[in-house]
């Protein structure tokens, strides 16, 4: 099975603070871009990677990965959704899986990425990659201002997980799925929400918990140290 994989990496990481997109911080000599793609061409079914780029965004050209031939860019848009929506546009064959992956997440392990595809080759509305829920989980109540909450309850944490990427589905099940969803202004934060407001149950894959999504200045070393520890 061929699959094509979509990175959005239009956003611009204000909770980084740093003077460019998050996804182009150095880690070990390469942008966080370069090792998430990297990590996505060590499977041998994803053969073409589609990145959505802010069309403002100098950094993309400058690297050699802009003229490598399996690679698409595409304009990203206002939301991450849009950014999606924009790579999905470029694959042609609905029939086909897709498999959209963070740019900021360059620590995805192959052996996560295989169980993930397995399990969506498999499934009837396509998988994603999750994390149990290990803490305590509090819903806040604002008491003053913006900043300063109190806790209004525990969330049951049974059942609870961390959404991760990569997340794989039909071509066409998504495009559908996030268009309808976009459509009647639905909340999507990942690839799965649009799918669940339309009605269907994606699978959730137990993954890694060292899959992280760097947000935080501290995230950078922590990355570093996973990227070490990954072999294949
Ligand atoms: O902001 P957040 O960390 O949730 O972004 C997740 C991913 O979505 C990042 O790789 C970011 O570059 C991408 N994104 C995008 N287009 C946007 C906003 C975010 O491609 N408009």
């Amino acid at each position: 099975e061929k699959i094509t994989a979509v990175v959005p990496a239009a956003g611009v990481g204000s909770r980084m603070a740093a003077d460019r997109p998050k996804q182009y911080l150095q880690i070990a000599g390469k942008t966080i871009l370069e090792h998430t793609i990297d990590r996505l061409f060590c499977h041998p079914a994803i053969e073409r990677v589609i990145i959505a780029i802010s069309n403002n965004d100098p950094y993309f050209e400058a690297l050699p990965l802009a003229s490598d031939p399996r690679i698409t860019r595409v304009d990203g848009g206002a939301e991450r959704a849009d950014s999606v929506f924009a790579g999905l546009a470029a694959i042609d064959d609905e029939d086909s899986w897709v498999l959209v992956h963070d740019a900021a997440r360059p620590c995805l392990q192959l052996v996560d990425l295989d169980r993930l595809i397995n399990a969506a080759l498999q499934s009837e509305s396509g998988a994603i990659l999750a994390a149990p829920v290990r803490d305590t989980m509090k819903r806040g109540v604002v008491l003053a201002g913006d900043n300063l909450q109190g806790i209004r309850e525990t969330v049951d944490r049974e059942n609870l997980w961390h959404a991760l990427t990569p997340q794989m589905f039909k071509v066409r099940q998504l495009r559908d799925s996030l268009r309808y969803a976009l459509e009647k202004g639905a909340v999507i934060t990942d690839e799965a929400s649009a799918l669940e407001f339309c009605g269907y149950v994606p699978q959730l894959v137990k993954g890694r918990a060292d899959n992280l999504k760097v947000t935080q200045p501290e995230d950078l070393a922590l990355a570093g140290f996973y990227l070490q520890q990954i072999t294949k």
